[in-house]
């Protein structure tokens, strides 16, 4: 077999290849606790859903122009002057293939076989793979180092003149951290000082936990906007991660180039769900709001469950909707049963039924993540499953 060089240490998605095999576990009639998936569990509102069905009747089915519809590149536009506190025009914005495909296209257009490409651990899974596929470096910071905040030393001292880029993303996944105004100021200094371009992943800007608040890194000042890819999407504010639709920011000129990428690929995203964008963005605060709400609530409950659960450390989410437990002490006590997160996730799954995302896959090994995108219910089997499992090996 001849692959590609690009892709032969490219690694498969843990995220995704535990979710399968819990629900295929859940298929067998397992009674199987998913607390994996990053994915609401709601539905998508109706008014959304009913765009989407008009659109079908009414036969707007064809291509749309692969940067999106004006209708929609509108009101993205607004959106991020309303949100965002960042002025973009239509010829600013791409609508893409969810958030995903939005990072994508960016580090195709902007790296080089010899670029290194910067990440703050714990990441996303998808961005170390990415950064890989267009023959990159990923460079890795590890913010666990720092009680998960930025340290502006450890990032400068890793820049070199091969440096062409830096990932943030605040609310994180998978550790809910949301850094403050004056770190993402600095952060922005840094980045205009070392002029390397950014994407500012803010796809949980609307799932966070008073009293923390989002900042946009582009809305600080016109040097750091013109250097950063403002990345955002429906999936997880709109229960929408199935309808595909995602949307950058960023200056006129790296945006044209972005397009080409996904002109030469994917073209436009679907033209059903970008009318059910349309419609998604219409809709009153509320209807996002109650989602939210529910949110917050599991993120009580599960803040209190662990309340009573002795032997793991964990971060306090501020936004998103996952939380990040530190089992490096139990797996150093239990090495001959599991030597690392993947082999206790595992372990996790097959013996205790529950479901749940090893450290490891973000660059954080010897943590695991549990995602509270979940019914009340599943929760509390998850974790009174999780707990059984550390009384057992603590
Ligand atoms: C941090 C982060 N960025 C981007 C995405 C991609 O979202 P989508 O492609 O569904 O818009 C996800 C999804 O899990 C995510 O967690």
């Amino acid at each position: 077999m001849k692959i590609s060089k690009r892709f032969a240490n490219v690694g498969d998605s843990s995220t995704l290849k535990i979710t399968a095999l819990a629900k295929s576990m859940k298929s067998k009639n397992i009674d199987v606790a998913i607390l994996a998936a990053g994915e609401p569990d709601f539905d998508t509102p109706n008014e959304i859903k009913d765009a989407a069905i008009k659109a079908i009747k009414d036969g707007f089915t064809g291509y749309t122009p692969v940067r999106g519809i004006p209708e929609l590149l509108e009101l993205i536009c607004e959106k991020f002057k309303r949100d965002n506190n960042i002025e973009y025009k239509n010829e600013n914005i791409i609508v893409s293939t969810g958030a995903k495909q939005s990072i994508y296209n960016v580090l195709q257009a902007l790296c080089d076989e010899d670029s290194e490409v910067m990440i703050l651990a714990p990441f996303w899974v998808s961005y170390i793979e990415m950064i890989k596929m267009t023959g990159a470096t990923p460079v890795v910071i590890d913010t666990a180092l720092d009680n998960f905040r930025l340290n502006f030393k450890r990032i400068e001292e890793k820049i070199t003149p091969k440096t062409r880029m830096i990932i943030i993303n605040s609310p994180n996944n998978p550790t809910g951290v949301v850094y403050t105004e004056k770190e993402l100021r600095d952060f922005a200094d840094v980045v205009v000082k070392h002029n390397i371009y950014c994407i500012s992943d803010e796809i949980y800007e609307k799932i966070i936990y008073p009293p923390h608040k989002h900042y946009s890194l582009a809305s600080f000042n016109e040097q750091i906007k013109n250097l950063t890819f403002t990345v955002n999407g429906l999936s997880k504010t709109y229960a929408m991660t199935g309808w595909r639709i995602g949307f950058l920011g960023g200056e006129k000129k790296l945006v044209e180039k972005t397009l080409m990428v996904q002109t030469h690929s994917t073209s436009c995203t679907s033209s059903i769900s970008q009318k059910a964008a349309v419609a998604a963005l219409k809709t009153d605060e509320s209807v996002a709001g109650k989602m939210i709400s529910e949110f917050a609530e599991r993120r009580k409950f599960v803040l209190d469950f662990m309340k009573t659960v002795d032997g793991v450390g964990y971060i306090e989410p501020m936004g998103a909707f996952y939380l990040f437990m530190d089992f490096r002490k139990i797996i150093e006590r239990n090495k001959n049963l599991f030597a690392d997160s993947e082999a206790l996730c595992t372990k996790l799954l097959e013996e205790y039924n529950v479901a749940v995302i090893p450290g490891g896959a973000f660059g954080a090994e010897g943590y695991l993540r549990i995602s509270y995108a979940a019914s009340k219910e599943e929760i509390k089997k998850g974790l009174t499953r999780i707990n059984d499992f550390i009384k057992k090996h603590i």
